[in-house]
């Protein structure tokens, strides 16, 4: 089945859609030939809710002590180009990345839904960092990436029309609330396996929620590196200033279509007041209600 979509048709797969097609193909060879390992570490969310921050924090985090201040590839490269998603880049198209040679732990990121996971993903008991964020910010986030995606033949995507589409759940890698609800319910079953983060709860309290990342994935702080203060140096590291002020990240790009500039807009709480009527913002928050009751 196909839905218009924000910049093309929206293709449906096991229950989630999928805009131009991307990602899609990727899933399925994914699911066919991915073989995880235990060690493997995976961040997974939905568009826009934070990738990149959590990309630039794991990857600081795993790798504290390979580079030096001055050495360290943040300062050079895109997030996305240090932890790569499975099914956009690696496995993308042919040829497809040996991953087979990469050492462990492996750093990979996805936006697939929980029941489109490869099966070995769930078998060999990787570690997920899922993170979510307000689907309000995430609408208001998307809109204006989608838009810049948008091919210039089409007319402009209005607030109204995307608020529609993305409360319909007809977006990328959506229903949004299904693969929020997909990780919540799978974290819950298995905490040691699934560490559930929000955004908003990371942009409130930092260092204890980075302190609790790194204890997850087994990288616990010791005593030296806080009182080296090793955390806060982290957590600069990948600020949303100091990664959006980077020459890579204002004038770089993934491809022709999208530059790296697109992941750092605001990096803010609470913008969506800034653009949706109450009534939207009502209405999407008792989608949220109805879908994620406890979660939010
Ligand atoms: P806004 O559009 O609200 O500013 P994703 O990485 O999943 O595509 O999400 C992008 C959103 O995360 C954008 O939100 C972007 O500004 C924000 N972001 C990117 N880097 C960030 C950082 N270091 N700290 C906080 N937010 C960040």
């Amino acid at each position: 089945p196909k839905e218009k979509g924000w910049a093309s048709d929206l293709c449906l797969y096991e229950g989630f859609w999928y805009e131009r097609l991307a990602g899609l193909e990727g899933i399925m060879f994914a699911q066919e030939h991915f073989q995880a390992r235990p060690t493997d570490i995976f961040l997974i969310s939905t568009p826009k809710s934070g990738t990149t921050w959590l990309k630039a924090l794991i990857f600081a985090i795993m790798k504290r002590t390979c580079y030096t201040n001055s050495t360290h590839p943040l300062l050079t490269a895109n997030p996305h180009d240090c932890i790569p998603f499975l099914e956009l880049k690696l496995f993308r198209e042919p040829p497809i990345a040996d991953v087979e040679k990469l050492p462990s732990p492996r750093l990979f990121a996805a936006h697939i839904p929980y029941t489109s996971l490869p099966k070995s993903i769930l078998c060999s008991g990787c570690k997920i960092v899922y993170v979510c964020r307000d689907s309000k910010d995430v609408l208001i986030s998307m809109w204006y990436h989608m838009v810049k995606m948008r091919s210039k033949d089409l007319p402009p995507l209005s607030l109204e029309e995307a608020f529609k589409l993305f409360s319909k759940g007809l977006s990328g890698f959506g229903p949004f609330w299904d693969h929020v609800l997909g990780y919540w319910n799978a974290s819950m079953e298995c905490p040691q396996r699934i560490f559930f983060m929000r955004y908003e709860e990371l942009k409130k309290e930092t260092l204890i929620n980075i302190r609790r990342l790194a204890e997850f994935l087994g990288q616990p702080f010791s005593m030296e590196e806080e009182r080296e203060q090793v955390v806060e140096e982290i957590i600069e590291l990948c600020s949303f200033k100091r990664l959006s002020n980077l020459e890579v990240n204002k004038n770089g790009s993934r491809d022709a279509v999208i530059k790296n500039d697109m992941f750092f807009r605001k990096g803010e709480v609470g913008d969506w007041s800034n653009h949706l009527t109450t009534q939207m913002a009502e209405s999407l928050d008792q989608i949220t209600n109805e879908k994620l009751h406890g979660i939010f």
